[in-house]
């Protein structure tokens, strides 16, 4: 590997505009090419970046280290796979892949092929979540009992109008997938694997324009034996409202919130006090909608940091997949009434 790691992005989106500012930004990587079906985006790579429009020919004809992933979530398998047969690490964006045995063939790829596979799940970096993720690992919450997930989100005319995969059930996969993947990632990182889940899910008010859900309500049962409730929907009116978790434990209550976890809302805790924490200016702001916090160029760096400095990867294959496992078994519990 030469002295900046190279990449390149499948997907030139949101969120591929996203990855390249920060792989231009970080003083030990380079943007070497884009790939995006859309002919039109051509006009807006940086200079001295090759763009095309198939991946197929991007990887044959581009040297790099790592491709980022960033296509819509059922072509998240095939390029990720691509990738890695192409001997480059691969950044995948949320969700890692609609099912678990998609995921499973990314991490055989990965290891056929000895890369690395990164899933992107840039809320774990949320100073909130670091703060508690800190009280627990010293224990400092004794038992947890209950924890409650509350996902409020506005998703409006626009943000569907102008995409061929957004609410569709075989490319988006639904809220869970699209919209809140981050929550149940949030929720594994702090309190480990859930061995249940049952709920109910309803399309309130986007009947015209998804063919998924656009609310659900779950309870599931954590294998730490604690009860979750998890409230999701895109219906909040007009905007975002909440995006929270509060945990109910042994020796304190705690509720990281605002609209996408990046507050320390409420604090009573028995060992220590949190920093107050409220952080409002950084979501990722896609002019029609926002979205969650905006820790990308925190995801590029540990690409940095692993390959070259042999550090932890932030969120690894094995994490993506079983958030995955957490969504598909939501859905399987839904109670069809
Ligand atoms: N981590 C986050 O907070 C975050 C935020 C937004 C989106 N995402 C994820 O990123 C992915 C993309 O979302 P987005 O909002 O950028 O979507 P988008 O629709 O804005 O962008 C997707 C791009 O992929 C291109 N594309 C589609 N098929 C292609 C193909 N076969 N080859 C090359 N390019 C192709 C499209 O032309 C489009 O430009 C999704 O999986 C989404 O869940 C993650």
């Amino acid at each position: 590997m030469s002295d900046k790691i190279r990449f390149c992005i499948v997907g030139f989106g949101n969120i591929g505009h996203r990855h390249a500012e920060h792989i231009l930004d970080n003083l030990n990587t380079m943007l070497v090419a884009v790939c995006d079906i859309n002919i039109a985006l051509q006009n807006k790579i940086p200079a001295g970046v090759a763009f095309y429009t198939s991946l197929q020919e991007m990887l044959e004809k581009t040297t790099a280290d790592v491709l980022c992933v960033c296509t819509p979530n059922y072509l998240h398998e095939p390029h990720t796979i691509a990738g890695l047969n192409a001997g480059m690490h691969t950044v995948v964006e949320k969700p890692m892949a609609l099912s678990v045995s998609e995921c499973d063939r990314m991490i055989i790829a990965a290891e056929k092929t000895g890369k690395t596979i990164f899933a992107v799940k840039q809320n774990r970096y949320n100073p909130p979540v670091q703060e508690v993720k800190k009280l627990l690992a010293k224990h400092e919450l004794g038992k947890i009992y209950m924890m409650q997930v509350n996902c409020f989100w506005n998703r409006g005319e626009a943000y569907y109008a102008g995409s061929d995969w957004r609410g569709k059930k075989d490319k988006d996969g639904g809220c869970l997938f699209t919209q809140f993947s981050h929550f149940v990632d949030i929720l594994y990182y702090l309190n480990g694997p859930v061995t249940n889940a049952e709920g109910l899910v309803r399309n309130f008010a986007h009947q015209h324009n998804t063919e998924v859900e656009d609310t659900g309500c779950f309870v599931l049962k954590a294998a730490n034996g604690a009860i979750i409730n998890f409230n999701f929907t895109t219906c909040a009116y007009e905007r975002n409202m909440e995006g929270s978790i509060t945990i109910f434990a042994e020796k304190g209550t705690v509720k990281i919130g605002g609209q996408y976890l990046n507050t320390i809302e409420y604090q009573k805790l028995g060992a220590a006090t949190l920093p107050p924490i409220n952080i409002t200016a950084k979501a990722n702001d896609y002019g029609l909608y926002q979205g969650s916090m905006s820790n990308h160029d925190k995801v590029i760096q540990n690409v940095v940091d692993v390959l070259f400095h042999n550090q932890a990867v932030m969120t690894s294959a094995e994490e993506g997949r079983e958030v995955v496992r957490i969504i598909e078994q939501m859905y399987k519990g839904v109670v069809k009434k």
